[in-house]
């Protein structure tokens, strides 16, 4: 439910855990986006982007969003990427790129058409904050897209190797969901997002989800064994040995595993107004 109970300021231990800029990260941003730039697309398709439109693409990573909002708004539209971390962008042509940290910054600007945020709030402590302050820098009209994994539900697997395989494959993805909590991850905000929108002001708010089922090999499952590698300090530190971990990447890449992936859900709202013409 929305809350209008101000967050408490970052404390420390809270920083966002993973590390975009390393070399990990490459194939961690690239599963993420080969699984859900389809879904996103559709998401953003007109009205929301059209040639003229003013986007920010909130915590772009990779930057595909950020490129796919550019080629549809076209010379006349404009979009703004920011990241804490802008290893992977690149400015060109009517993208622009600026290293900005959403916690902590006021926006970078107003008057945005579309605003879209994919799985950054969910890492931020300060998420119901941001959210509000995202929704304030809409133009009349505008929309904000707020996307997420949520990670509530066990992760369902379809098929093992043997039974101690799938305890294992629990067992690592339960230790990191741990490890992003302490990051002040919260696992379960994907299914407050609607509700905050509307609270925020916001009208038309609708909400999708999506999951399917990510077979030994492919790449969506890869992304589990590229999170563990980013997160390997702090699994060890939770108690799983580098044989367990060896064991896990081995068994992402057996063709007999299959398992479903996190749910994962799509949000948007509008802010009252005429958009502009
Ligand atoms: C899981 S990645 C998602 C990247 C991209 N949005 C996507 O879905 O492909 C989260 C991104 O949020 C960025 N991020 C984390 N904390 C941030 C902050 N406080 N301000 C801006 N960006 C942040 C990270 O650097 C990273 O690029």
């Amino acid at each position: 439910m929305p809350t209008d109970v101000p967050e408490t300021e970052s404390a420390p231990g809270t920083d966002y855990a993973f590390d975009t800029g390393a070399a990990d990260a490459v194939p961690q941003l690239h599963a993420l986006e080969a699984f859900l730039d389809p879904i996103t697309t559709g998401r953003l398709a007109a009205p929301l982007l059209a040639p003229g439109v003013r986007c920010w693409e909130v915590g772009a990573g990779g930057g595909s969003v950020a490129r796919a909002m550019a080629a549809a708004v076209g010379p006349t539209g404009r979009v703004l990427a920011t990241d804490l971390d802008l290893t992977h962008l690149r400015p060109a042509g009517n993208l622009d790129v600026r290293r900005h940290d959403v916690r902590r910054e006021p926006p970078p600007g107003d008057g945005f058409d579309v605003i879209h945020a994919r799985l950054v709030l969910l890492h931020l402590p300060e998420r119901r904050r941001v959210l509000r302050t995202l929704a304030g820098a809409l133009a009349p009209g505008g929309w904000l897209v707020v996307e997420e994994f949520d990670c509530t539900a066990p992760l369902r697997v379809l098929t093992a190797p043997s039974d101690d395989a799938a305890k294992l494959f629990a067992q690592v993805t339960d230790a990191m969901l741990s490890i992003l909590q302490s990051h002040g991850a919260d696992l379960a905000w994907a299914q407050d997002v609607h509700a905050e929108l509307a609270a925020a002001g916001l009208v038309d708010v609708d909400t999708v989800s999506h999951a399917q089922s990510w077979a030994g090999g492919s790449l969506g499952i890869s992304l589990y064994g590229t999170n563990s590698r980013q997160l390997e300090p702090e699994l060890l530190d939770a108690g799983l040995s580098p044989g367990q971990l060896d064991a896990f990447r081995r068994l992402l890449r057996d063709s007999g595993f299959a398992a479903m992936s996190y749910q994962f859900v799509s949000s948007r709202g509008r802010r009252r107004g005429p958009a502009r013409p």
